[in-house]
């Protein structure tokens, strides 16, 4: 095949450095995973980079209650990130951290590059302070009543009763989450990103076709409510890099929080000897895609290409964003028991179920997902047991006992064999275009059909007579090869399903061009049991033990 190989830098959004991963999480990086994996199969170069979200006041102050520093907070949420990326098959090409010198680096030399270029500014502005504790107050860490409502116990930036949004000074009898003292005014002088510099780059980008109908949708919303500065520093005490030239002030998180995309890809470069310069300046020919949940779309399809466009840097191709994760149709509940971390999970089930499942209703825009757990068992039971396993059970014992272990040397129906190998260019193209669903509802059709081949054909039929030998083989031949090819389809889902898979056909390394030309003549091995039912029982295990749980609690 001659496809022109692409170079293409993809990112997963950097996760918190306080807390466990959770299947909310979990969607996203199968999102990305299944991309960059069907990248790579295509034969396109492909690194996929990521980085704990290391710095901010939550940080801080959760290594604080534990009485650990915040860096041994981050290594050793990192240590279990690491885990749960390996044990649900996420192969990410580097995974850093936003406190690492690298991202120093790169801040530092942004920050410079936007002063020099006038986009920075200052300006005075009042925050709620905590007197005891010597501290300014993100708006989430004051509480008070609603002043449009008046619930208890409301964020300073919203209500979850009313769904009113304010500032915490508008809060009624506000009260700081830290100490427990009524917080007080103050006044500090902050740095400001002028975003509108950007406005006419902005508005060229969102329209230029690349961004998803959805993100479009939003981002001229914000445009017309207008485009305003951006707030960029946090005053001492606080965990982060410190602002050079200015007395205790730093960065605040969401600045660095992207970079770290560059910085892990930057640690990439120098261990691979890769050109770092060719994905990150203007002009170049690779491609670079951040995938994000529909929350942070406004940081990454606005500040972020008007930070990397002042500073000197190329813009994203794309912001590829997707929706919130349910399950069993609502909001995860650490009641109900659904609100699964990834390490709960894959204590009960298999996480290439989940992949599967995952990718069987994911689209390229930002609806929300339902994990309906009963739906999950049958999708999972009826499509990769009963038929795309299936299809190998049926026909490995009748090679083995009839071929001698070996595939015949032709099959009996190469029209079909062409059919299924003509499909690749429309699965690709759904596979490409972020549309799972449609390419899992292609390759299961294509399931259906080899499993009617082997039904029209009975091989067990002809079993009972002596002198069918030939034909048997040849049918089964035929079943294995279609199986294979519904194994490429399905490795960027399921690479370790299929791996089993390669190494029962003795196919070495599948890839995309193999799906043109059968296997014949070789030996395979035994068969053994590709894939489990999902019992009932171990998704009420798995949700009894979320329910006991003492989930420490998330970042969103
Ligand atoms: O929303 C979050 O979970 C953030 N930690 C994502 C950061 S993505 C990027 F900007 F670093
Ligand atoms: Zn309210």
């Amino acid at each position: 095949m001659n496809r022109q190989k692409r170079q293409i830098l993809v990112s997963s959004a950097l996760p918190y450095a306080n807390g466990p991963l959770h299947l909310g999480h979990m969607l996203e990086y199968v999102q990305t995973d299944i991309w960059v994996r069907f990248q790579k199969l295509r034969g396109n170069d492909c690194v996929f980079v990521c980085a704990s979200d290391a710095h901010g006041t939550p940080i801080m102050l959760t290594a604080e209650k534990e009485g650990i520093t915040p860096e041994e907070l981050i290594d050793r949420v990192a240590e279990s990130n690491r885990r749960d990326y390996a044990d649900f098959h996420i192969e990410m090409d580097n995974f850093h951290s936003t406190h690492s010198e690298e991202n120093r680096e790169l801040v530092e030399s942004i920050y410079a590059n936007l002063v020099e270029n006038g986009h920075i500014t200052r300006k005075t502005i009042h925050q709620a302070f905590d007197e005891q504790r010597n501290m300014f107050l993100p708006d989430r860490y004051v509480r008070g009543n609603c002043p449009r409502c008046g619930a208890n116990e409301q964020y300073g930036d919203s209500c979850e009763v009313c769904g009113a949004t304010y500032s915490p000074s508008e809060l009624v009898n506000p009260i700081s989450v830290v100490s427990g003292n009524p917080p007080v005014k103050k006044e500090s002088e902050h740095l400001f990103f002028r975003l509108a510099d950007f406005a006419t780059m902005l508005r060229e980008w969102i329209h230029s076709g690349q961004l998803h109908a959805s993100i479009v949708n939003k981002l001229d919303e914000w445009f017309e409510a207008g485009l305003r500065d951006w707030d960029i520093s946090r005053d001492a005490p606080y965990f982060g890099f410190e602002i050079p030239g200015e007395d205790r002030k730093y960065f605040y998180v969401w600045l660095d929080a992207p970079v770290g995309y560059m910085s892990s890809f930057l640690q990439y470069c120098r261990n691979e000897g890769v050109d770092f310069d060719s994905y990150w300046r203007p002009g170049g020919s690779t491609e670079l895609y951040h995938f994000v949940g529909k929350d942070i779309i406004y940081f990454h399809a606005l500040f972020w290409p008007a930070v990397l466009h002042g500073a000197g840097y190329r813009i994203p191709t794309a912001i590829l964003a997707h929706g919130f994760l349910a399950v069993n149709g609502a909001k995860m509940s650490k009641s109900r028991g659904t609100f699964i971390t990834a390490r709960t999970y894959l204590e009960h089930l298999d996480p290439e179920h989940l992949r599967y499942y995952f990718a069987g209703k994911l689209g390229p825009g930002i609806d929300d997902l339902d994990l309906n757990l009963e739906d999950f068992r049958q999708r999972v039971n009826s499509d990769v047991v009963g038929k795309l396993v299936n299809i190998a059970s049926r026909c490995a014992g009748f090679v083995l006992r009839t071929g001698d272990g070996k595939l015949a040397a032709e099959i009996p129906d190469p029209d079909l064999f062409a059919r299924f190998a003509e499909a690749s260019e429309a699965i690709a193209d759904a596979y490409e275009k972020r549309e799972y669903s449609r390419a899992i509802r292609k390759i299961m059709a294509l399931a259906d059909e080899a499993n009617r081949f082997i039904d029209e054909n009975k091989p067990w039929v002809l079993a009972k007579e002596d002198g069918n030998e030939q034909k048997i083989q040849a049918i089964c031949t035929q079943g294995l090869n279609h199986f294979r090819q519904l194994c490429i389809y399905l490795k960027p889902v399921l690479p370790e399903l299929v791996g089993n898979a390669e190494e029962f056909l003795q196919s070495g390394e599948l890839n995309w061009d193999d799906l043109q030309k059968p296997q014949l003549g070789s030996a395979i091995n035994p068969f053994k049991p590709l894939a489990r039912r999902i019992e009932t029982a171990d998704i009420e295990k798995m949700l009894q033990a979320s329910r006991e749980e003492l989930a420490p609690s998330a970042n969103h």
